[in-house]
């Protein structure tokens, strides 16, 4: 077990004083082991010590994938019975001799089955979250989940492009969110997108998270449109505004107004710096022309194996910055029955500064209405 990644992963564990810390399906696992195994109603666990034989829960079927692992992971297979299943949690738990030590959980991701399984096996051991101590590992990406995380923001730059010429007014913004996903995946992204495209027009882009729906495209629209691509399980999530035809001289200045709040927060991007720093940046831009009540969520989050994870840029938050950290930068203005503009670029800090790893312009593009 000499892998950088699990040694920071158990590092992490001596800090925050855990035994064990136990993996589901997802990114976490992903990332230590480059196991990926879905979250189904069959269980697969993985335990692993700050030091010592790393063991893996899984249903016989699945046992081939354990030879491909980075982690040398003993494996407890079980079958179709739920006999099969208590004794190989049983059976391992002995095996690591598993007894009152303070065991380490995704507390998002792991379900009442896992746990359960878990306490039955090892009933005095006690549960506690991990999910600092994993996002720490995870944080600081390399320059191999940097590179995946280029690409991915490429080939999301490239399906926009492609998709432009669907978009005009008369045009439902369900039929653009289907246009723009067949071209993520003809650009190249994974086939598991970090998240379906938003398409919301009009007063929908007033609300952050609308859903692409039956509305059509019409003059004096702004059009949010928030997507992003896979590559290597890396993800990227940009979100540019379009016009449609003219629009109104409040709606323009408003995305000046997030345009700029944009720039400022990528330029305030630096090592040492505070993340709640690079959101005060973007959020005076907005506050000093007036909107502040209407910049409704945080500047950013952390971007890689999730959509959202660590570090998040937010009010007051005084996580320091770090050459290699990756995140989003996505003010926004939102006026509820009007519309709503956002900006949101990818960004990987740097040993100076900041890099955008996105540079789909920022200028606004007008669409003929
Ligand atoms: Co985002």
């Amino acid at each position: 077990m000499s892998d950088a990644r699990l040694k920071g992963l158990q590092a992490e564990m001596e800090k925050a004083a855990l035994d064990l810390v136990a993996l589901l399906p997802g990114p976490n696992l992903v990332f230590l082991s480059g196991l990926s195994f879905h979250l189904m109603e069959r269980p697969v666990v993985a335990l692993i010590p700050r030091k010592g034989m790393a063991a893996l829960v899984l249903p016989e079927l699945e046992a081939a994938k354990v030879a491909a692992s980075r982690i040398p992971f003993v494996p407890f297979p079980y079958g179709e019975d739920e006999d099969s299943r208590t004794s190989a949690f049983a059976a391992m738990a002995k095996r690591m001799e598993i007894e009152s030590q303070k065991l380490g959980v995704e507390y998002l991701r792991m379900r009442v089955l896992e746990l359960r399984l878990l306490e039955n096996a090892a009933p005095r051991v006690t549960a506690v979250d991990a999910s600092s101590a994993l996002a720490s590992v995870r944080m600081t990406k390399d320059e191999d989940e940097i590179e995946a995380m280029r690409t991915a923001v490429r080939i999301a730059e490239r399906a926009f492009d492609q998709t432009l010429p669907a978009i005009r007014a008369g045009v439902r913004e369900r039929e653009i969110a289907a246009e723009l996903t067949l071209q993520i995946l003809r650009a190249g992204s994974d086939s598991e997108l970090p998240f379906a495209p938003i398409v919301a027009s009009g007063p929908n882009a007033a609300l952050p998270h609308a859903l692409p729906g039956e509305r059509m495209l019409q003059s004096g629209d702004l059009v949010i449109i928030d997507w992003g691509a896979a590559h290597k399980g890396y993800f990227s999530d940009l979100t540019r505004t379009l016009a449609i035809g003219t629009l109104s001289d409040e709606l323009r200045t408003v995305y000046e107004v997030v345009r700029r709040a944009n720039q400022a927060g990528r330029e305030a991007i630096r090592p040492g710096a505070m993340a709640g720093d690079v959101d005060a940046a973007a959020r005076s831009v907005i506050a000093a022309a007036g909107y502040s009540e209407r910049f409704i969520h945080r500047t950013g989050h952390g971007l890689g194996l999730e959509a959202h994870e660590e570090p998040y840029i937010r009010e007051g938050s005084a996580l320091r910055l770090a050459p290699g950290m990756t995140f989003t930068v996505e003010p926004g203005i939102y006026i509820a029955g009007v519309g709503g503009v956002r900006i949101e670029d990818d960004v990987v800090v740097t040993a100076q500064a900041a890099e955008s790893l996105s540079s789909y312009p920022r200028e606004l593009i007008i669409i003929p209405g």
